[in-house]
């Protein structure tokens, strides 16, 4: 798992007038609305004595401890401690991590690192969102399976064949007669298209846990054929090395009645069905490092720069050490570090071990 990624970290309709507890990168936070509806997101656990800042209470613009009642605002400095004098000074290390938050597409975004904002991947845009001439909607995934192997499946295009013969046919990706890959440039990933008869699909990965996917093609009407796109955008957020939860957005410009969602999503939870059983199955659980023995075949060229790419974030210092963080996690709270802790000091949570980049 990584730092530094624009993780979702609920839909928004989840967060209403009380804290929710979110867990990703294996860790928990609390997420709260504050008096002008902004979602602010917090590293869960107070610096006092370790209350579960999402048990609190939202005070204002501010979430309260449940334990001694500290108040910590959305930047998750402390404004209020019960049992100070009156004027005493809050110390100014009363603080807990707070990430920048970013809601939009009915989902709550929240950066889980410490980058600037200058250096951060962006988060991936879904133009068709609200748009006149598409029809869009969010889905939720609750898969147990890594996040790598996720995101790779939802780079391969030729496992359709196989895992959902509903929508494909035989021989449909044959390189060479039947099909034909192009690799693309990607600002902020890789990607690539496939091309079959009159099916063009592009997709791709953008930073390491979203993906997208542009598919056209030509649909049978009842007077002949009609061109029609289908887009989805992917944001897949680790729970922990051995679960995701996978916030898919869907758009469509053909079929744009509210009467044919009914029968798309059905379609759409048979595909979601299809790849969970085959991903729960796969192995190893954990991502394959770059050196794993696996096969790699033409078509799999994406897979082999998802890798590399996933191998940079790991060079940069970005990857959690998830093997200290369990053998101590007992005895230990760790931060995944906010952008403030390159701006002052006075951290009391350790931050969240890495995995050390190699010479
Ligand atoms: S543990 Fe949070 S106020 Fe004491
Ligand atoms: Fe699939």
């Amino acid at each position: 798992m990584y730092i530094n990624e624009w993780y979702v970290m609920a839909q928004s309709e989840e967060l209403t007038d009380r804290p929710l507890q979110v867990k990703a990168l294996g860790q928990k936070f609390a997420l709260f609305r504050d008096s002008n509806g902004n979602a602010h997101c917090l590293a869960n656990v107070c610096v006092h004595r370790g209350g579960s800042l999402s048990s609190g209470k939202i005070k204002g613009d501010c979430l309260q401890c449940p334990y001694h009642g500290l108040q910590y605002d959305g930047d998750g400095i402390c404004r209020f401690i019960p049992t100070l004098p009156e004027g005493a000074k809050i110390p100014e290390r009363a603080k807990v991590d707070a990430y920048p938050v970013d809601e939009r597409y009915g989902l709550i975004f929240a950066f889980l690192g410490d980058l600037p904002e200058a250096e951060r991947t962006p988060i991936l845009e879904a133009p068709e969102w609200g748009q006149d001439g598409w029809r869009t909607f969010n889905l939720l995934y609750h898969w147990h399976a890594n996040l790598e192997v996720v995101t790779e499946n939802s780079l391969d295009a030729t496992h359709a064949e196989f895992a959902h013969t509903a929508t494909s046919q035989e021989g449909q990706f044959r390189l060479g007669d039947r099909a034909s890959i192009e690799m693309l440039d990607y600002d902020w990933g890789n990607s690539y298209v496939i091309r079959s008869g009159s099916l063009d699909l592009t997709q791709g990965h953008h930073g390491i846990s979203q993906t997208f996917g542009y598919m056209n093609f030509e649909m049978k009407t009842a007077d002949g054929t009609e061109p029609g796109d289908f887009r989805f955008y992917a944001y897949a957020t680790p729970v922990d090395e051995y679960s995701v939860r996978r916030y898919l957005l869907h758009a469509r410009n053909f079929y744009l009645g509210e009467e044919n969602d009914k029968q798309l999503l059905k379609g759409v939870w048979q595909f979601e069905k299809e790849d969970r059983v085959l991903l729960e199955d796969t192995r190893p659980l954990l991502a394959p490092n770059p050196d794993t023995r696996q096969l790699l075949l033409t078509e799999d060229q994406i897979i082999a720069q998802y890798r590399d790419f996933v191998s940079q974030r790991q060079q940069a210092g970005w990857r959690i050490d998830t093997e200290r963080v369990n053998a101590t996690r007992e005895q230990t709270v760790y931060a995944i570090p906010s952008p403030a802790r390159r701006e002052s000091t006075g951290w009391i949570t350790e931050e969240i071990p890495r995995i050390r980049p190699s010479a």
